[in-house]
């Protein structure tokens, strides 16, 4: 796909925009006049489309609502002049992207146009999960390629774009705060502060002050001003981890805080504007400390306009092995200066573990391991996952330990795996499509295994 349609009836300055466009690396299709933009919209798609407004055979306009209608996500952005204000204003009505002034900058041109595609492909992708992505942007790529967990990023990215508060919900150690920095990233906001604060790791009595300040001379000690978190967060994100934990009291001011955007500070005589989004996170269950009268209503249906579900480990399927070789691989390199890899009967026994620390648990049970090891290929045993003496490692020590080790690791596999298949199956009374999305693996996948394993 050609990346930029652009329309310009003014040859001279088509040329330098081309010229400049095409020295940063895009490829340009050009259009003289309305008419002909349109039979280019009509003939192929572009990544984007930058038009001028007043032309012959038509306005910018008409091209601004041709490229829409073709493919509602195009961006388009429209050179305006001076004077053109009123034109403008209709443009921003009927989606345009963003406006440029006459006469073109070329630096501003470059930038407008990067930002547009760049708005584009968060969009459209799953760029979290794209390491090219997090080398760029200095931001933890989030692993896994379960239905479950795609699924949960492309909310996020979709809800990140907004100016809506988020609610993070999801079982201890699901990874809430990483998503929650996710949404930080993804937004407007991006290159401002993100500030989180843990509310059950502050005593009551100070959590007010940490999140809204004071002013100096409020209450003994109090020998300068300070700035709470929502100042310090200016035009960012405030992430409130915990917040099922916040008191009733301070409920109140955060929802000042939210509502009218405006905070007092301890002590303060005026009150002081905020603007900054709200994304918190619990794992608790709000909805009853709601009906039992332990957090506000009005706060919640506040903080949780867009609620976004984190998806336990144990329903994230292959994502544990992913997770693992990663840890395995990083962790190994930091603590012991090389990669760590997993024998198959350390990845049977991942798998056959049912996590309830969630990612956290696993990333401190590679951790340990790596620490323990001395071949630096991780065993249940260094996992502490053959320790408990329970059933799994009574079951895993019925396997016939002959052979090689890999072929006692392929035992161990099909033995593991049999099994989860089962209890899957079990769970789901029967239903492969939803077993095998449990499981995360296609549907084709389950019934191989299914006759394979005779089930
Ligand atoms: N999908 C993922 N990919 C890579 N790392 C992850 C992923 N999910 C979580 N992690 C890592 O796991 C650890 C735990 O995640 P995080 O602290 O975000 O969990 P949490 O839900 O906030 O936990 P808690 O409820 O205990 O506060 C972090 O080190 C995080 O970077
Ligand atoms: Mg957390």
């Amino acid at each position: 796909m050609p990346d930029i349609l652009l329309v310009e009836d003014k040859e001279s300055l088509r040329r330098v925009l081309r010229l400049t466009l095409e020295n940063a690396g895009y490829t340009v299709t050009e259009a003289a006049d309305a008419r002909a933009a349109l039979s280019q919209i009509a003939r192929a798609p572009h990544k984007l489309v930058l038009t001028d407004l007043r032309m012959p055979n038509g306005s910018g306009l008409d091209v601004l609502r041709a490229a829409r209608a073709a493919d509602g996500e195009v961006p388009v952005i429209v050179m305006t002049a001076f004077g053109s204000i009123e034109e403008a204003v209709q443009g921003m009505k009927d989606g345009a992207h963003d406006f440029l002034q006459k006469p073109v900058d070329s630096n501003h041109l470059l930038l407008l146009v990067e930002r547009a595609l760049e708005h584009a492909r968060l969009r459209t992708e799953n760029i979290l999960l794209r390491e090219e992505w997090s080398r760029r942007y200095g931001f933890p790529r989030i692993i896994g390629e379960s239905e479950a967990i795609k699924r949960t990023v492309a909310e996020t990215q979709r809800v990140a774009q907004t100016e809506a508060t988020v609610l993070l919900l999801g079982e201890s150690g699901t990874g809430k705060e990483l998503f929650a920095l996710a949404v930080h990233h993804l937004s407007n906001r991006r290159d401002k502060p993100f500030v989180a604060i843990n509310c059950a790791a502050i005593p009551e009595t100070l959590i007010e002050n940490e999140l809204f300040g004071h002013e100096r001379g409020s209450f003994t000690g109090a020998s300068e001003r300070r700035q709470g978190k929502f100042e310090l967060a200016s035009e960012g994100t405030v992430f409130l981890d915990e917040i099922g934990e916040l008191p009733l009291a301070v409920q109140g001011k955060l929802l000042r805080a939210i509502e009218e955007k405006m905070i007092d500070r301890i002590g303060g005589r005026a009150p002081v504007p905020v603007n900054v989004r709200v994304v918190s996170a619990t794992n608790r269950d709000l909805q009853t400390a709601v009906e039992s009268g332990e957090f506000r209503r009005d706060l919640f249906f506040r903080i949780a306009v867009f609620p976004l579900e984190i998806p336990p480990l144990r329903e994230r399927g292959d994502d544990i092995v992913l997770l693992a070789k990663h840890f395995a691989a990083q962790l190994g390199k930091e603590l012991r200066g090389r990669e760590a890899s997993l024998s198959d009967t350390a990845l049977a026994a991942l798998r056959a573990h049912s996590w309830p620390g969630n990612v956290r648990e696993l990333e401190n049970a590679i951790e340990r391991a790596c620490i323990l090891t001395d071949t630096m290929v991780l065993q249940p045993a260094d996992l502490g996952l053959m320790r408990r003496g329970g059933e799994e490692s009574e079951a895993l020590r019925s396997i016939d330990l002959s052979g090689t080790l890999s072929e006692v690791g392929q035992r161990a596999l099909r033995f593991v795996e049999r099994g989860k298949i089962v209890e899957a199956l079990k769970n789901n009374s029967g239903n492969k499509s939803l077993t095998a999305e449990e499981l995360g693996v296609s549907y084709k996948t389950l019934l191989s295994k299914i006759k394979d394993y005779d089930l």
